[in-house]
Formats: structure tokens, C-alpha cells, sequence
């Protein structure tokens, strides 16, 4: 069924938003590991695959993955680890299902498989290079997902932050719970992301799903900035007070975490070809609710 679409990880930050968004136009099913009857863990093929078989949607959205990059470092080169399993077998899983039954897998990807040391904004023909585990695992499902028989969409992102408040905070809410913390913590002027707006990227998805477009995307803003800029733009816009300066370096110097120093990506490829603009950052920022 076209309006029917199975999704895993459709309770999380992202997906969450993009079920609310598109509730009047698709029926959402999820392959979820906290169902109360019906629990399906994506590290169970044979689940995963029974799931998948038995369902009218045309278009499979994976959201889920393990998400905490600290804790998926401390798991560094560990495959029997939550972080491999979830990431790489549950995605080859879905991989290998939905080209059996030959629907469409959209699959959520991060600017984590970058190194981080590129200056400008990274694009599509950028070669990865993860420095940590999670960004390896997830380059790991990319691979897969690329290796695929079937119809697929890769779309990366970065520090996605929605506009009203979830149980996880994003990554304006952390930023500006690190402002409000006493005494207040440095905010790193040397450290750059490239936000993605949630209320955008789930619209992105739908896009994907309903022109069935194929490849690698990437997909936050498009934009570049330094942790200290969007603090100055949250100080103003929220009354938070002004942030102070902090050098990622030399915090590097205090933790063996490694971390990139820019996530930026280049988003031109993507914004050519929707049906609809990017909301500015600076805009984007402007509708945050309970921050
Ligand atoms: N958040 C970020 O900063 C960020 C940045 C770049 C890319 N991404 C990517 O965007 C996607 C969505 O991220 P998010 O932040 O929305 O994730 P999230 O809030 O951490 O949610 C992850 C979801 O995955 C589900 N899940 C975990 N293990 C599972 C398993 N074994 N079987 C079935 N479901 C499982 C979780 O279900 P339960 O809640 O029931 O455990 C949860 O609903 C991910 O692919 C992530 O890699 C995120």
C-alpha cells in the first residue's frame, strides 16, 4: 500500500517527529524492541525478515540505531557489542529483507563517518574516514545498504534539533543546558557542525519516500557553525547568557574520546532536487519551545 510505511526506530527523537508530522497521510508501522506484544529486535533476522514480509508497505524508514557515541566508543572493535549488532547486523538485516520483497529502504546515516579535519563542508564524493565507533558502524550499514540488489536512500545528517522539546534532548537543548550549568561550561569556538532541523529532515524523508528517489544525500542544513555561534544566537534569542569561549583542543588534551572538529556537510546535491526550501538556521532556531 502506497500510504503504508514500516519504519524501526519511530519512537526516537527523529522518527518521533516524523510520525507526528505525517500522521493524516501514512499509516506508520514500527519494528519496535519495546512493543508490549509485539516486539521485534532488528539484531533478529528472522524476525526482522517475518516483520518485513508480512507488510503492505512499499517504503521501509530505518531509523534505529545505538545512538550514544560515548558509549559506542567504550565499545571500540567490540562486535558482539549493542553498538555493532544494532548498527551493522540490524541493518544488513533490513537490507537484505527489503530487497527480497522489493521494497524501498530509507536509511538514516550520520556525518560521523567523516574524519572531521576536511575545512569546508563535506560532500557526497568525500571519502569517510570514522575515527570513532559508532561512526564506524554506521559507515559499516552504509556499506551495506550501498551493496544492496535493491532501491535504497542514504540521507546523513548532523546535531539534529527540532522545534519542540523531546524526552532525549537535541542538540540546541544539550547546548543550552551547557550555557544554563554552574558554573557555566566553555563552548568550544574551534568545534563545527552542520545543524539539521528536524521539522525540515522528516519532510525530507517523506520526500524521499514519495518520489522514490535513489543515492546517497547528504541532508542536515547545508550550513556551517562553531558551537559558539549557535551558543551567541541561543543567548540572544532565548536571554541565555553570553557563552564563554572554549577550545576543543584543549579539552582533547583531557579525554582519549576523539572527536571531529567539523561535521559540516554540503547539502547542494539534496536542495536541487526537493519540491520545497530549507528553513534557515538562524530561522529554524527562532521556533525552539522550552529550551
Ligand atoms: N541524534 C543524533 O545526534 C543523530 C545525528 C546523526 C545521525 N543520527 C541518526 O539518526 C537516526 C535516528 O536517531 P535518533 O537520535 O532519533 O535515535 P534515538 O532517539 O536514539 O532512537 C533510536 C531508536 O532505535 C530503537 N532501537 C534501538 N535498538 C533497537 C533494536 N535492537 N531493535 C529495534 N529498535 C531499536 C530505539 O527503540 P527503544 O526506544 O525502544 O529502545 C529508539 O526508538 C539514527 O540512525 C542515528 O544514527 C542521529
Amino acid at each position: 500500500m502506497a500510504n503504508s510505511i514500516l519504519g524501526t526506530g519511530l519512537q526516537g527523537l527523529v522518527g518521533s517527529k516524523l510520525t507526528a508530522t505525517f500522521s493524516d497521510r501514512y499509516i506508520f508501522d514500527n519494528l519496535d524492541i519495546s512493543h508490549p506484544v509485539t516486539p521485534v529486535d532488528i539484531t533478529d533476522e528472522t524476525s526482522v525478515r517475518i516483520a518485513v514480509e508480512a507488510s503492505p508497505a512499499e517504503v521501509i524508514m530505518h531509523f534505529a540505531a545505538f545512538t550514544d557515541v560515548t558509549k559506542a566508543w567504550e565499545q571500540s572493535g567490540d562486535k558482539s557489542g549493542p553498538a555493532y549488532k544494532v548498527n551493522v547486523l540490524g541493518t544488513q538485516h533490513l537490507v537484505k529483507a527489503a530487497a527480497e520483497t522489493g521494497k524501498h529502504l530509507i536509511h538514516i546515516s550520520t556525518a560521523y563517518v567523516f574524519d572531521g579535519t576536511t575545512p569546508g563542508l563535506y560532500t557526497e564524493t568525500d571519502t569517510p574516514n570514522p575515527i570513532e565507533w559508532y561512526g564506524q558502524t554506521k559507515l559499516w550499514a552504509e556499506e551495506a545498504v550501498q551493496a544492496s540488489s535493491g532501491h535504497w536512500t542514504i540521507l546523513r545528517i548532523d546535531q539534529p534539533f527540532r522545534s519542540d522539546s523531546f524526552a532525549k534532548p537535541d542538540a540546541v537543548r544539550k547546548l543550552a543546558n551547557l550555557m544554563r550549568s554552574q558554573p557555566p561550561k566553555p563552548i568550544f569556538t574551534n568545534h563545527w557542525c552542520g545543524p539539521t532541523f528536524i521539522d525540515d529532515f522528516v519532510k525530507v524523508i517523506e520526500w524521499a519516500a514519495r518520489t522514490r528517489t535513489t543515492g546517497l544525500f547528504h541532508a542536515s542544513s547545508g550550513e556551517k557553525w562553531s558551537d559558539f555561534e549557535l551558543a551567541q544566537e541561543l543567548a540572544k534569542s532565548f536571554g541565555l547568557t553570553a557563552p564563554t569561549a572554549g577550545d576543543l583542543t584543549e579539552y582533547l588534551k583531557t579525554t582519549n574520546r576523539p572527536y571531529q572538529p567539523n561535521t559540516a556537510l554540503d547539502c547542494s546535491k539534496l536542495i536541487s532536487q526537493l519540491d520545497f526550501p530549507l528553513t534557515p538556521i538562524k530561522e529554524a532556531l527562532t521556533t525552539c519551545q522550552e529550551l
